[in-house]
């Protein structure tokens, strides 16, 4: 058994869109995941969508009750922009949004359990992006205003704001590729144009709270990147090159602008894109650059580092041949073969699992990104479903055990975790078959019944002791349904 420190909070987050339901209700407009799942119902593994989801928007009071058994020190939630937006400008504020999100803050603070604010957690106003959405730059001026309203409305109460959610993701499947929305698919050229506005726009808002909210609100506001760790298959002088570079493409294209002494992109990712950019004809490197204005305006903007993580992967030269992604993408810019290897698999690959990763791409934050503190806002266990999931508990318990590692012996300052996720909810592409909830959800009951997993009980039990304890006790399952 291993005991927590006092300094580490516990919780679990969800996201708007994967558990509100009720999209078209009151003044909310559709955003870029309704129009997706709408227009292109193949584009979703199973073709489902989230118009009902958990149906939270009416049943929020449940979620809840299920924080409230299982004890957590914080919430980690989305605010979907065109609920409190419908027009994504800042012209008009939706009554509705308002008291929505205005009811959740107010029961989370009564129970002593803190609200920590995702503002952008994928789900873009689709008229923002029927102008360009995150490859336009005027981006970053509408995005700073939505996050002004979200200060002034609940900075009050709100003293954790995460700016935006995976940056990566969102540039690279909806910008570069077509797996996400807005499935524009502008291969090797959307997903950096996207990178740099979104680096900027985290940036605006973070300015914005802290030139206009700080003093008075007294709260933090800071990025969630995906961290998943990137490695080399061997030790071989080209595989560890290998593994550098593609680390830097999947953490630091978006670490770097913004926790790095000196600024801006990391050169690994410049010199790789600007090199393939010229081999194939381009005038320019299709990474775009900022300025010096903008190094410095981005540089030290986030007050803690936000880390998502759930697996690594292992990256070769050895097998490498161009031509086997497309050309130009980022897959093709890295210029790498990667596996999983042979570790244990879970329903998503992006689940292998991989405990000692977590370590070392906590380490890698510390020594590449100023030693900030890490907050850990998501980390779980993806399957296709069953109440007992001693699998989920393993996986929670191994990745535990290496984040107390890299707490205790490599001294990494991590202040949260945040278990992925409290409930099964919408999966992205994967839609509704791949659960990651503590509470199994059954899509097929009206009321959306949440019923808890061993892993409910398990966590439960983990926050009330602030023991990490090594065995997995999931014969007799407690019945809690909410
Ligand atoms: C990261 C995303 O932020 C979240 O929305 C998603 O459900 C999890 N990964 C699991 O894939």
């Amino acid at each position: 058994m291993r005991t927590f420190p006092k300094g580490l909070q516990l919780g679990v987050a969800t996201a708007a869109y994967q558990i509100e339901g009720a999209w078209n209700t009151a003044d909310k407009t559709p955003h870029i995941w309704d129009t997706m799942c709408h227009n292109n119902p193949e584009s979703i593994k199973d073709r489902t969508n989230a118009d009902d989801a958990c149906k939270s928007f009416e049943f929020y009071k449940r979620d809840i009750e299920m924080l409230k058994f299982l004890g957590v020190q914080f919430y980690r939630f989305s605010i979907s922009w065109t609920r409190v937006l419908p027009t994504g400008f800042a012209n008009k504020i939706s009554e509705t949004g308002y008291e929505y999100y205005n009811n959740i803050i107010n029961d989370l603070v009564a129970l002593n359990i803190e609200p920590v604010v995702t503002m952008y957690h994928w789900d873009l106003p689709q008229n923002l992006q029927d102008l360009g959405g995150w490859a336009n730059p005027l981006i970053v001026e509408w995005f700073g205003d939505y996050t002004r309203v979200l200060y002034k409305l609940f900075g009050d109460r709100v003293k954790t704001w995460i700016t935006i959610n995976e940056p990566k993701q969102i540039g690279l499947f909806g910008y570069g590729g077509k797996r996400m929305a807005p499935q524009l698919n502008a291969s090797g050229v959307g997903e950096y144009l996207a990178a740099k506005n979104l680096v900027l726009a985290h940036a605006r808002a973070w300015h914005i709270y802290d030139e206009e909210f700080r003093d008075v609100q007294k709260g933090v506001c800071g990025i969630t990147i995906a961290s998943d760790f990137r490695d080399a298959v061997t030790d071989s002088a080209e595989d560890v090159e290998a593994g550098l570079d593609a680390v830097q493409f999947e953490i630091g294209l978006y670490s770097h602008p913004i926790f790095s002494s000196k600024g801006g992109f990391p050169d690994r990712v410049v010199k790789r894109v600007a090199a393939k950019s010229a081999e194939q004809g381009y005038s320019r490197s299709r990474l775009p650059e900022f300025t010096l204005e903008e190094i410095e305006y981005v540089k030290g903007t986030s007050d803690f580092y936000g880390f998502n993580h759930y697996s690594t992967r292992f990256y070769t030269r050895d097998t490498y041949k161009s031509g086997s992604n497309p050309i130009p993408s980022y897959d093709d810019d890295i210029g790498a073969d990667f596996t999983y290897l042979d570790y244990e698999k879970g329903a998503l690959p992006h689940v292998t699992v991989i405990p000692h990763g977590i370590r070392k791409a906590l380490k890698w934050v510390k020594d590449n990104c100023n030693n900030p503190p890490i907050f850990i806002t998501e980390n779980g266990f993806g399957t296709f479903g069953g109440l007992k999931d001693p699998e989920r508990i393993s996986y929670y318990i191994k990745y535990l055990d290496s984040i107390l590692d890299a707490i205790e012996i490599d001294g990494c300052n991590v202040t949260r975790y945040t278990a992925w996720s409290l409930m099964d909810n919408f999966e992205w592409d994967s839609g509704l078959s791949i659960k990651f909830g503590l509470f199994e959800v059954d899509f097929n009951d009206e009321k959306k019944k949440r019923t808890a997993r061993s892993s409910a009980v398990w966590y439960k039990k983990l926050i009330a002791t602030r023991l990490l304890d090594y065995n997995i006790n999931v014969t007799e399952l407690e019945e809690h349904v909410f």
